[in-house]
C-alpha cells in the first residue's frame, strides 16, 4: 500500500485533500463546454485530407440545404480577422481560413453551425472539398525537408551553448561513447476534448475555452478580433488537463467567435479526438547525436549533444533541450548544436517538460551506456559527475539534491540487490532489467496577482485568474490563505480562470503553486498587518508592535499570549470585510512585469537565468519485466524521490510526480503519434490506436518527496514539479530493457518489435 497523502516532513505542507475533488468526482465542477447557455447553436469542424497543396473549390450547397444548418464559415469569411501573433499565446502564425494553401494535414477549412451537434456533423460530411495536392515532407530523413540551425530563432533557443575546447577533449578521451537516438511525436490528449463556446452581447465578447491562460487567451483573440481587450471575457474555472496544449490560442476561436457574431446565438464547438491531433499543437519527433568522452575512472571531460526537432514550415518552434542537458553534469568541456527540420506539419507546441522530456532521455541513456563501457554502478557514474555548478558558466546552483534522490530512491528500490550483467535477473519465463535516470525541471515563477476578502465571520476568498488544470493550484492556494489567516480550510472559497479575476501567469512551466501562493501571501499579509495597525491602537493588543501579531484560530495573537477576535478588530476598524489586492513581482523581474499580465503576458524567471541555477531534481528507477516468449514489456514498478523545494500538499505534489512518471513510463513504452512517410498525415489519430497508458499498464508507483529548503528560487520557497516527474523515466525504462535483455534501443517508444529477433 502506498500511502496518497505522504506524511509531510521538514519544510512540507499538509496532505489537504483537494477542495474541488467532490466536484470533479460527481461531475458537478463545470468545464468551459458545460456552461449553460440558452439558444446555444453547435459548431463542427472541416478539416484537410491532405497536408500540401490548395484548396481549389469547397462546395458547400448540399451542407447549408440540410435541416439545421444556420451557417457555414469558409474562405472569405474571415477576411476581416488578425492572423494570430506566433508566440507563447498563439500556437501558430496560420491566419483563420485566411488562405487557400494547406500547409498541414488536418487543417481547418470550415466551420458548419447548425441547432444540433447531430445537424452540424452530418452536413459537414457532406462539404466536398477540391485540392491541388503537392507532395508534402512528413518527417526527417525525407526529400525536401529543410535544415535549419535553431539558435537564436526562438525565445526559447537563444543559443547553441559550448564551454572549453570539445574536440580536443573528445578526441583525447581514453573511454568515449558515441550514438544516436530518436524520440516520437507525441499528442496531447487530455482527457476533456478542445473546445470553444462563444457568446456576444452589446457587442462584448465572452468565451469559454479550457486554457491554461485566460489573459494571455484574451490578448491574443481580442488582437485578432481587433476588439479593446476590456470587451473580451475569457472564462474556465477548470480545465480538464492541458499539458501544455491548452496554452496558447489556435486557429479554431476565433473562427467560432465570428460565427456566433453571425449567427446571433452562443456558438459551442467541441473538437473531435480525432481532430484534436490536427487542430491543436504537439510534441514534435526528435533526433539526436550524443559524444561523451571520459577517463577509466568515469570522469567526462567532453560532452557533446547535437539535436534535431520536426517543425512546421511556417513557425520557428523549437524546444532545444541542450540547453538544460548541457548544465547537468561536472563535464569539462561542452559543444551543442540544435536544428530544426521544416516539414510540412502543423507547428509543434508546448507538452509537459517540453525540452527535458526528449532531451534527457538521450543524455541518460548514454549515460548507462557510460556506466556498461566503464562497468560501473550508473548511479556511482552519476555520483562521480555530480556537480555543483553550472560546467558552462561556473555558476552555481542554488540547491541540487540529485545525489540524495538517487540515493534515497535506490534504498527504497532495493537497487543494492542488482546484478549488473545484462539478463542476469529472472522470475520464471520473465526477464528481469532495473534501469535508472535522473529527473530535472527548471524552477521558474512569474508575475502573479491575488485579492483576498476576510469577512468577519472568519470566511475568507481568494480569487486569482490562474487555471484549475488538474494540479490542485486551488487548494494551495486556500492552504495558503488558510495558514497566513488563521482559519480553517473549509472557510476559503478560492475563484479561478476568469478575466474578471486579477490576472496570473500561464499555467505553464510549473510556475503557477510558487507564483499565484507568493501573490497569495502578500494579499494575506496586507490584511495581517491592517489587522495589526488597528488593533495595536486599543484593546487586549494595545501597545504591540504590529508586525509581531499572528494570525490564529480566528484570532490575532502577540507573541507575550495576548489576543483578540478577528470580528472584535473588523469591528474597531468599523468594516466588515477586509480585501486586499496583491501583486508579487519576483525579484529580477523587470518593473512591469505586473501590467504586462494585464495585456496577457507572463514574464518567468528562473532556470538556467540569473545568478545561481535554479532546478527542482529527482532520481527514477524502474522494473520492467520482458517476457521471454511473447516479448510483452510490463512495468511492475518505478520508485522515484524528488526534491523540489517546500512541498505545498504532499497529497497533490505526490499526485503530479506520480502522474508525471506514468506519462515519462509511457513516453518509453507507449506514446507515439505515427505520420504516414507518403502523405504527412497523422496514422493513428485516436485513442484505440494512440497508445495512452491506463492503471493496467503500471504496477506500484512511489514518489519520495525528500524534504529541501531553498530561499533563493522564490518568497515561497517552492519549486515547481508539475512537470519534473516525467523527465528521465523514458530513459530510466530504456536502461532497464537493457539490464533485462542486453538490447540497447535508442528510439522510442520501445516496442514488443525491437524485443524480436
Ligand atoms: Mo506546460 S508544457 O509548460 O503547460
Amino acid at each position: 500500500m502506498i500511502p496518497a497523502a505522504p506524511i509531510p516532513k521538514e519544510n512540507q505542507g499538509q496532505p489537504a485533500p483537494r477542495i474541488d475533488g467532490r466536484l470533479k468526482v460527481t461531475g458537478e465542477a463545470r468545464y468551459a463546454a458545460d456552461m449553460p447557455l440558452s439558444n446555444i447553436a453547435y459548431g463542427v469542424l472541416v478539416t484537410s485530407d491532405i497536408a500540401r497543396g490548395r484548396v481549389k473549390a469547397i462546395a458547400l450547397e448540399e451542407a447549408r440545404r440540410q435541416r439545421g444548418v444556420l451557417d457555414i464559415i469558409s474562405y472569405g469569411d474571415m477576411d476581416g480577422v488578425e492572423k494570430p501573433e506566433f508566440g507563447t499565446s498563439a500556437a501558430t502564425s496560420l491566419g483563420p481560413l485566411h488562405q487557400k494553401e494547406i500547409v498541414h494535414d488536418g487543417q481547418i477549412v470550415a466551420l458548419v453551425v447548425a441547432d444540433t451537434f447531430e445537424a452540424a456533423s452530418e452536413a459537414a460530411d457532406r462539404i466536398k472539398v477540391d485540392y491541388d495536392e503537392q507532395k508534402p515532407t512528413a518527417t526527417f530523413g525525407l526529400p525536401g525537408g529543410e535544415t535549419v540551425d535553431a539558435a537564436g530563432k526562438s525565445e526559447l533557443y537563444k543559443e547553441d551553448l559550448k564551454a572549453g575546447d570539445f574536440d580536443g577533449a573528445f578526441a583525447a578521451a581514453a573511454v568515449k561513447i558515441e550514438a544516436e537516438y530518436a524520440t516520437s511525436a507525441n499528442t496531447h490528449n487530455p482527457m476533456e476534448l478542445f473546445s470553444t463556446t462563444c457568446e456576444w452581447r452589446d457587442g462584448k465578447l465572452t468565451v469559454y475555452e479550457p486554457t491554461q491562460n485566460t489573459f494571455g487567451f484574451r490578448a491574443a483573440i481580442a488582437r485578432q478580433l481587433h476588439m479593446d481587450q476590456r470587451d473580451v471575457r475569457v472564462i474556465c474555472p477548470y480545465t480538464g488537463g492541458g499539458f501544455g496544449s491548452k496554452g496558447p490560442v489556435t486557429p479554431r476561436s476565433a473562427i467560432v467567435a465570428v460565427a456566433a457574431r453571425r449567427v446571433g446565438r452562443p456558438v459551442r464547438c467541441v473538437v473531435s479526438r480525432m481532430q484534436g491531433f490536427t487542430t491543436t499543437t504537439y510534441r514534435a519527433e526528435t533526433q539526436h547525436r550524443i559524444r561523451i568522452g571520459a577517463t577509466e575512472d568515469g570522469h567526462i571531460a567532453a560532452f557533446g549533444h547535437e539535436g534535431s526537432e520536426v517543425c512546421s514550415r511556417i513557425d520557428d518552434y523549437v524546444v532545444g533541450g541542450a540547453e538544460a542537458t548541457a548544465r547537468m553534469y561536472n563535464y569539462g568541456s561542452v559543444m551543442t548544436k540544435v536544428r530544426m527540420v521544416k516539414c510540412d506539419r502543423q507547428t509543434p507546441g508546448y507538452m509537459r517538460s517540453p525540452p527535458e522530456t526528449p532531451y534527457m532521455f538521450p543524455l541518460e541513456s548514454a549515460m548507462d551506456e557510460l556506466a556498461v563501457r566503464l562497468k560501473m554502478d550508473p548511479i556511482e557514474l552519476r555520483r562521480i559527475n555530480d556537480t555543483d555548478k553550472d560546467p558552462v558558466t561556473g555558476r552555481p546552483y542554488s540547491s541540487r539534491g540529485v545525489m540524495r534522490c538517487f540515493d534515497e530512491a535506490a534504498k527504497v528500490f532495493g537497487w543494492s540487490k542488482r546484478n549488473p550483467a545484462p539478463g542476469s535477473h529472472r522470475d520464471g519465463e520473465w526477464l528481469i532489467g532495473w534501469g535508472c535516470a535522473m529527473a530535472v525541471y527548471p524552477t521558474n515563477v512569474g508575475a502573479a496577482t491575488a485579492r483576498v476578502r476576510l469577512f468577519a465571520d472568519g470566511k475568507v476568498e481568494v480569487q486569482s485568474s490562474s487555471h484549475e488544470i488538474g494540479t490542485g493550484i486551488r487548494t494551495v492556494a486556500a492552504q495558503m490563505a488558510a495558514e497566513h489567516l488563521g482559519v480553517p480550510l473549509e472557510s476559503v472559497r478560492v475563484e479561478m480562470g476568469d478575466t474578471d479575476l486579477p490576472p496570473a501567469p500561464v499555467s505553464g512551466g510549473s510556475t503557477s503553486t510558487a507564483s499565484v501562493c507568493s501573490a497569495v501571501l502578500k494579499a494575506c499579509e496586507g490584511i495581517r498587518q491592517r489587522l495589526a495597525d488597528a488593533a495595536i491602537g486599543h484593546g487586549p493588543l494595545s501597545g504591540q508592535q504590529p508586525a509581531s501579531l499572528r494570525l490564529s484560530g480566528q484570532r490575532l495573537h502577540s507573541s507575550d499570549g495576548a489576543s483578540q477576535p478577528v470580528s472584535d478588530v473588523l469591528a474597531s476598524m468599523q468594516t466588515g470585510m477586509i480585501e486586499q489586492y496583491a501583486e508579487f513581482v519576483p525579484e529580477g523581474a523587470p518593473p512591469d512585469a505586473a501590467s504586462k499580465l494585464y495585456q496577457g503576458k507572463s514574464t518567468l524567471i528562473g532556470g538556467s537565468h540569473g545568478k545561481k541555477l535554479k532546478y527542482a531534481f529527482g532520481a527514477e528507477l524502474v522494473e520492467v519485466r520482458i517476457h521471454s516468449r511473447s516479448k510483452e514489456i510490463r512495468i511492475p514498478r518505478m520508485v522515484g524521490a524528488f526534491t523540489a523545494g517546500r512541498i505545498m500538499n504532499t497529497r497533490t505534489a505526490r499526485s503530479q510526480l506520480m502522474g508525471g512518471m506514468v506519462w515519462g513510463m509511457a513516453s518509453g513504452l507507449l506514446e507515439a503519434t505515427v505520420v504516414d512517410p507518403r502523405n504527412a498525415r497523422y496514422v493513428n489519430r485516436d485513442l484505440q490506436d494512440y497508445l495512452l497508458p491506463v492503471a493496467a499498464d503500471i504496477g506500484d508507483v512511489e514518489v519520495i518527496l525528500l524534504p529541501e529548503v531553498d530561499n533563493d528560487v522564490n518568497p515561497a520557497g517552492v519549486k515547481g514539479l508539475g512537470e519534473l516527474g516525467n523527465v528521465g523515466t523514458n530513459a530510466a525504462v530504456a536502461n532497464a530493457v537493457y539490464h533485462a535483455t542486453g538490447r540497447r534501443i535508442r528510439r522510442i517508444p520501445i516496442r514488443i518489435e525491437d524485443m524480436l529477433v
